[in-house]
């Protein structure tokens, strides 16, 4: 499983890049509404830090409203993909893209109906929700095992990218039920590192190496 970080703050997104293991970027209109910047201004800079894909966000609710603005999107850069909402015309909009050869990603998923439905109509990566899955009670997680399950068994190439990530078992068991790729925050990255009995191994192999004599 490969990590993308979901943010649209440049000093996020470098700070994210500098661990090593970052393989692209994901922004939401509340992401981008946070930072008070020109979204394409915005764009231009994360796609210039960062080589793998950006998933950049329409908020057309028809599917021509949706093709304008990601035809307006897509010229930014080459590693642009069109972030789309799970809806009727959001599937017509993702078959007229991937005819384009425009990469897609299918947001808000919260069934393995929609991410098969997507699948089809040409995305490159569908996005369930988990923790907002979970926050109404339900498991996140069973959806990302249940998505993989049907792709596997459909031979369907789509990428699942396991979103809405709150914590780091989340990105646990997204990894071992078969999601391709997290898009977490950069707060949940960082603390992947964490370990109490890591510190505590370096304080004391510290701690030992300064009484040699
Ligand atoms: C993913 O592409 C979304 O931007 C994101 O993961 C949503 O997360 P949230 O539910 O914490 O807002």
């Amino acid at each position: 499983m490969k990590f993308f970080v979901d943010s649209a703050s440049i000093d996020e997104i470098r700070e994210a890049k500098a661990l090593g293991v970052l393989a692209g970027v994901t922004t939401n209109p509340s992401l981008v509404a946070k930072e008070g910047v020109s979204f394409h201004d915005r764009l231009k800079e994360i796609t210039a830090e960062v080589d793998g894909s950006v998933s950049a966000e329409v908020i057309s609710e028809d599917a021509e409203g949706m093709l304008k603005e990601a035809e307006e999107l897509a010229v930014i850069a080459p590693n642009i993909t069109i972030k789309v909402p799970m809806t009727l015309e959001g599937l017509k909009a993702v078959k007229s893209l991937s005819e384009k050869h425009i990469k897609t990603n299918v947001t808000l998923i919260f069934s393995a109906n929609q991410a098969l439905l997507a699948a089809r109509a040409g995305a490159t990566y569908v996005s369930p929700f988990l923790g907002r899955l979970d926050d109404i009670g339900h498991n996140g997680i069973d959806l990302i095992a249940q998505i993989s399950n049907i792709f596997n068994i459909h031979d369907i190439h789509t990428e699942i990218i396991a979103a809405s990530i709150r914590h780091p078992m989340h990105v646990t068991e997204a990894a071992a039920n078969g999601a391709h790729i997290a898009t977490v925050p950069l707060k949940v990255l960082k603390s992947l590192v964490k370990h109490p009995l890591t510190d505590q191994g370096i304080e004391k192999f510290l701690a030992d190496w300064n009484q040699q004599k």
